[in-house]
């Protein structure tokens, strides 16, 4: 939540400016509510922001004629007070000396606040990032340098913080990082800052990943980082050069982000298979930790949670045991040093998924995380970090790392028992071969769905987590209200809503036998139904029958019901990369 960058270079100009709105479009997913920038120049610091998305703002605000040699960014999630100008970072001291762009939330914020109010300093906003600015104002009036000023001010903060400051004159960004992720990029005369690689991935590949209680600054030629307690950190060593490439992250001729993430899941899943497979030791140990867990707990949140269902319903068909937790609900469940868990997170920076497993690292279990960022807060918590490689995912709506999550998570479980060794192999191509034959379906059914207030998902078994998916996404990105059962369930209540054209969408890939009833019963009040069928059709309005195997089917099910619901969200007129009230990483409580 929140996307920060900061921009140093040798020269003053207006190229600074070109290379922040870049990155702040590149950040857009990560909150869409304001945007705004502060450039230092030889004249001084000056702000631009305000209310409304990046490419408005950008326009309103002519932030392409700043110039510069040093340039902050911010892309805006709203914590504390609503969507405003004055809400919009960065945020300023009472002089205009010190701006500061925050991803977190400060908890101690009010406290600092009323200190600061009380020493005569003067806010404007509602927001906890605003004490940041005046805490550096306050400790340079006392008689510290600015970097001094900056590491006193960090040290006051309670909370989760990924900050960025500049002050007047300097040709330096400082940096802290606390629980929200901050990467560095070295370029060429001129250095970066920002919440994740896509940022500047245009500029350079060469990255440095900040751990939690690091800050430092950086300048045209240099990076320095130390701990909070003081200690220099020598970081060349930690130099990686990622081989995601620059197109990963631009639109590639695809009217969104989304669909065009939809059509790289068969690359995106060939991509995690070789590379959990090249991984062979840590793929090894991750199957013997769960091979001797008593019990295998897992944990996610939203879309990772539907993967980690998936993953349960595959152990508990073999009779392992598992138990399946939504991340912010971690409290409810008594860990121990016999569980394994098994922490499934695409960002790896979500805040839930991220202290469930502190809290049951605490109670001894082993944890193994699955994430899509390779030095993610979660990947450094985890005893065994597994990796997809589905390439950065932009959409807010996660698409290819779901079905990246469910081919890791197969492959996991094809390690651990033996099974689905042969299929495994043919999910790229059935991944292709479903897009090519059922996109115009899929946008026929989004056109239908888009008509409709409200729709239901029901599967059994393996079905029932992609019910789940299916449910969620159209809700998310198309706004229809849609709610998944275990099919055998809608009889128990759900049933009552169901009337004369009321859609009902069937995942058919798992109990067929069953779900003929649960379809029939459906029908017999009037529902309007959709089925994705592996084989045995259910006769419903509208149905596919792939013809597949059960396992398999559930990867073609994947691009199928989010094609249809990004369908559905085009037609209604909405924009499926920017789901109102979302953001990508959610890294709050
Ligand atoms: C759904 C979606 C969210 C995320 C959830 C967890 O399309 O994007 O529900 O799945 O916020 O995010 P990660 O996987 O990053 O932990």
């Amino acid at each position: 939540m929140c996307g920060i960058i900061g921009v140093v270079c040798q020269e003053e100009s207006r190229r600074i400016a070109e290379i922040t709105v870049n990155a702040l479009k590149r950040l857009e997913y990560r909150g869409y509510d304001s945007v705004g920038v502060a450039s230092v120049s030889s004249r001084g610091i000056e702000v631009r922001k305000a209310k409304g998305k990046v490419d408005d703002v950008v326009r309103i605000k002519r932030i392409p004629e700043l110039t510069g040699f040093l340039m902050i960014g911010h892309t805006r999630w709203a914590t504390h007070g609503p969507p405003s100008d004055k809400n919009a970072h960065p945020h300023t001291d009472c002089k205009g000396e010190v701006a500061v762009v925050h991803n977190g939330t400060i908890k101690n914020y009010r406290e600092l606040r009323e200190e600061l109010e009380s020493l005569g300093h003067k806010f404007v906003s509602e927001t906890d990032t605003e004490v940041i600015p005046h805490l550096i104002e306050e400790f340079m009036k006392r008689g510290m340098d600015s970097f001094s000023a900056f590491k006193a001010a960090i040290r006051a903060l309670h909370g989760s913080y990924a900050v960025l400051a500049i002050v007047k004159g300097e040709r330096k960004i400082y940096f802290a990082k606390k629980d929200n992720p901050l990467v560095i990029g070295l370029g060429n005369g001129m250095n970066f800052v920002a919440s994740d690689i896509p940022a500047f991935l245009d500029e350079t590949d060469r990255v440095i990943v900040l751990k939690d209680g690091e800050l430092g600054y950086v300048t045209p030629e240099e990076v320095h980082v130390e701990t909070l307690e003081g200690n220099v950190v020598d970081v060349t060593k930690r130099t990686i050069v990622v081989t995601w490439k620059s197109e990963s992250v631009t639109k590639g001729g695809y009217p969104h982000f989304m669909l065009k993430e939809i059509h790289e899941s068969p690359v995106a899943v060939e991509d995690t298979i070789n590379g959990m497979l090249s991984d062979m030791e840590t793929l090894t140990e991750a199957v013997k930790a769960l091979a001797e867990a008593r019990r295998v707990i897992v944990v996610a949140s939203g879309t990772s949670y539907h993967a980690g269902l998936y993953f349960h319903e595959l152990l508990l068909s073999e009779g392992y045991n598992s138990l399946p937790i939504i991340a912010s609900e971690y409290y409810t469940v008594k860990a121990n040093p016999s569980d394994v868990v098994l922490a499934i997170s695409q960002s790896g920076e979500t805040l839930d998924v991220v202290q469930a497993v502190k809290s049951f690292k605490t109670k001894g279990a082993k944890v193994i995380s699955l994430t899509n960022v390779i030095g993610s807060a979660l990947a450094r918590e985890s005893d065994v970090a597994l990796y997809m490689r589905a390439g950065p995912e932009i959409g807010v709506a996660a698409t290819k790392t779901f079905v990246s999550q469910l081919a890791s998570l197969a492959l996991l479980f094809s390690e651990l028992t033996g099974s689905f060794k042969e299929e495994i192999k043919k999910i790229r191509s059935i991944l292709e071969r479903t897009i090519e034959t059922y996109e115009g379906i899929s946008k026929e059914w989004g056109e239908e769905l888009a008509k409709k207030s409200n729709a239901y998902y029901l599967g059994r078994g393996l079905g029932l987590p992609l019910a789940m998916e299916g449910a969620l996404k159209i809700k998310e990105v198309a706004y229809v209200h849609a709610e998944a059962y275990p099919a055998g369930e809608s009889k128990h209540g759900p049933i009552a809503l169901v009337s004369p054209g009321f859609p009902v969408f069937f995942i058919n890939v798992d109990k067929s036998d069953l779900l003929l009833n649960n379809h029939a019963e459906m029908k017999a009040r009037g529902a309007e139904t959709f089925a994705i069928s592996s084989n045995v059709a259910l006769g419903a309005d509208h149905e596919i029958v792939l013809g597949l195997s059960d396992f398999l089917s559930t990867f073609a099910v994947a691009p199928i019901i989010q094609l249809v619901s990004y369908y559905a969200a085009v037609t209604r007129g909405y924009d499926p990369d920017k789901p109102r009230n979302l953001a990508k990483t959610v890294t709050v409580e």
